[in-house]
């Protein structure tokens, strides 16, 4: 018997100052692990895009990629709260089309809600969505679906100017109906101002340790992708060496004749198999 994370617990959390754990996840057997890791949040982040699909930036996901996605891991993992990531495109257009595509979030992709990116701006699309009945998560800080508009991998609300903007941008989506927002990319100092001055969790990546709650991309946490690591990534596993050295071993032992061994191997019935030996004599081709 599961028991489901709720937004009121994660609210509980905060009221308690006790931190809450979040993490990507892209498939079913990732899914399955932070099931038993007990994390509270899983994100099907875009960030899918880079570490599972191979693309320069989250730019060109679908939306068909992500329900793709989020059907996998939802058949993995029951307790954590699921967030489907709204992918660049998806919400931009028209309040009316983000709902559109927010319900597909709930109704196919099996999640309990979406996380978009954008500050004061996105305020009315998060309360058409929130006014649909679909939880959002905010996301400001360091945006990469916006990274040509940002100039690159930067660290944002660095001028006193900047952090006051990140407050606004932060209270508009609390106010439009937020359960929670993502600060990424943000010195640590602001982000903890922006914590104490909200009622709903502050989820850091990059944000230091005074936010609610902390989230990490899975492939950076475990090691399993290393084109690009930001300086906020804390690897707790070095996953992708351990897979290589497993294929380098598998590939000796098939050259070498080592595998398949007898414990890996099906046997047959010695009477059936001297008919069948027989039979192939017969027709000439013992
Ligand atoms: O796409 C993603 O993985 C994210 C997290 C980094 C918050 O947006």
């Amino acid at each position: 018997m599961t028991t489901k994370v709720t937004i009121q617990a994660m609210q509980r959390k905060k009221a308690r100052g006790e931190p809450i754990t979040m993490v990507t996840a892209y498939d079913y057997p990732t899914a399955l692990l932070v099931e038993r890791a007990g994390l509270d949040m899983l994100l099907v982040g875009d960030s899918l895009g880079m570490v599972v699909l191979g693309y320069q930036g989250t730019v060109p996901v679908t939306m068909d990629a992500m329900i793709h996605h989020c059907q996998a891991v939802a058949r993995g993992a029951q307790s954590p709260f699921l967030i489907g990531d709204m992918p660049f495109g998806s919400y931009e257009v028209s309040p009316q089309e983000a709902v559109r595509n927010a319900v597909r979030f709930l109704k196919e992709g099996g999640m309990d809600a979406v996380k978009l990116e954008g500050g004061r701006e996105m305020a009315p699309t998060v309360a058409a969505i929130v006014a649909a009945g679909i939880p959002v998560q905010g996301h400001i800080g360091l945006t990469p679906q916006s990274l040509s508009a940002l100039g690159g991998f930067r660290v944002q609300g660095k001028t006193a100017a900047a952090a006051l903007k990140l407050l606004d941008d932060a209270l508009a989506l609390q106010e439009a109906g937020c359960f929670s927002i993502v600060l990424e990319a943000v010195p640590a100092p602001v982000a903890a101002a922006i914590t104490r001055r909200l009622r709903i969790p502050t989820i850091g990546i990059g944000a230091g340790a005074g936010c609610d709650g902390q989230v990490l991309v899975f492939h950076d946490l475990v090691g399993l992708f290393d084109r690009f690591t930001p300086k906020f990534v804390k690897r707790y596993a070095n996953v992708a060496a351990e897979i290589q050295r497993a294929l380098a071993e598998y590939k000796e032992d098939v050259q070498a004749r080592r595998f398949p061994a007898d414990e890996h191997t099906y046997a047959m019935d010695e009477g059936e198999l001297d008919k069948f030996l027989a039979a192939l004599a017969a027709r000439g081709e013992g």
